[in-house]
């Protein structure tokens, strides 16, 4: 839908003002909060979000770190969950683009729009970019399902530069190179923040409270995706029967939300996004690029993806998690 420039919340903007501030990455605008920097219009909502909103236990919360397969979770999760309301013939996803039938929890309450999340009925699904820490304690207590995808490092920062170049078409600002952009995604001077912290909140709490917290990798999803899909409808509660095995159902589904399928729908080959954000791309599209694995060979050099892989290990180490 449209959208606006939320009407300013005099509140959030003293707080968001006195916060470290950084411009190298244009046209987004970073601030420091609570250790990670997070678009400035994501703050407020991530802010009203821990304010505002409450978590019903039967909520469904799709987490991820920007670029590390969100589109594609949600058009999974999102038919997995409906799929006794919708067929899979004439299904939403047809002709509504991911983030249309999932929309982001952040998104919505900075734009002020929290009287279409409230009424909603149960079960909800949403999304967030919020790192563990910064989740509310409405949603940590609530008992709601959170399933997290994350991807490997190197292909993140590809895609991210690639998707920045499409929003800097929104400024006439001078993009920064590329070598600059690396390192400030490796100091995690980027949206959201060091990617390997963000993962390893989610991934520790998918070790402690494995029923609710699902932790996805976008390679596995990849090479697996039918088991994963079973996996995912398990741990959301609705399980595939052994009738919608025998039909195909789980390799139906896996079709729709292909890469493939979804990009060439019309929706998200040819839809425009109207909105203000400069965190917002122009076009649908701008969110399906190649939907590869190992993309980053066609970017980075063999000292940067060595760079990004010594870094990886060292701060995963210990930790179970390997990227
Ligand atoms: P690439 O830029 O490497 O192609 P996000 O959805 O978190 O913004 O991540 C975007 C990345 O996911 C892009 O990666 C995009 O092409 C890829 N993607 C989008 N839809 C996908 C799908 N259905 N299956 C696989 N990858 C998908």
């Amino acid at each position: 839908g449209e959208e606006q420039t939320a009407k300013p919340s005099q509140e959030f903007d003293d707080l968001i003002s006195t916060l470290p501030l950084d411009e190298g990455l244009v046209p987004m605008r970073l601030r420091q909060y609570q250790g990670v920097w997070i678009p400035e219009h994501f703050l407020r909502g991530i802010i009203a979000v821990r304010q505002r909103f409450t978590a019903r236990p039967d909520d469904l919360l799709l987490l991820s770190y920007p670029k590390s397969g969100t589109t594609w979770l949600k058009a999974l999760a999102f038919t997995i969950r409906t799929r006794t309301q919708h067929s899979l013939a004439r299904h939403p996803l047809l002709s509504l683009n991911p983030h249309q039938c999932v929309e982001s929890l952040d998104r919505l309450f900075f734009l002020g729009k929290l009287s279409s999340v409230e009424p909603q009925p149960s079960p909800r699904i949403f999304s967030s970019h919020a790192p563990y820490s910064l989740l509310s304690e409405s949603i940590k207590g609530s008992g709601c399902r959170i399933i997290y995808v994350c991807r490997d490092p190197k292909d993140v920062f590809v895609s991210r530069w690639h998707f920045n170049a499409k929003l800097g078409s929104k400024t006439d600002k001078e993009p920064i190179p590329l070598a600059r952009a690396f390192e400030m995604f490796c100091e995690g001077v980027c949206p959201f923040g060091l990617i390997w912290e963000h993962a390893l909140g989610y991934w520790k709490e998918s070790l402690g409270r494995p029923g609710k917290v699902l932790f996805l990798k976008y390679e596995e999803l990849m090479e697996k995706p039918v088991a994963n899909v079973k996996r995912m409808a398990e741990f959301i509660g609705c399980p595939f029967s052994p009738e919608e095995e025998k039909q195909g159902v789980v390799e139906e589904l896996v079709r729709l939300c292909s890469f493939e399928n979804l990009s060439n729908l019309e929706i998200n080959a040819t839809g425009v996004i109207n909105a203000k954000a400069p965190t917002a791309p122009p076009t649908f599209a701008s969110f399906f690029r190649k939907g590869k694995v190992g993309d980053w060979r066609n970017l980075l050099s063999p000292k940067m993806a060595q760079r990004l892989d010594e870094i990886t290990q060292e701060r995963l180490k210990g930790s179970g998690l390997t990227l």
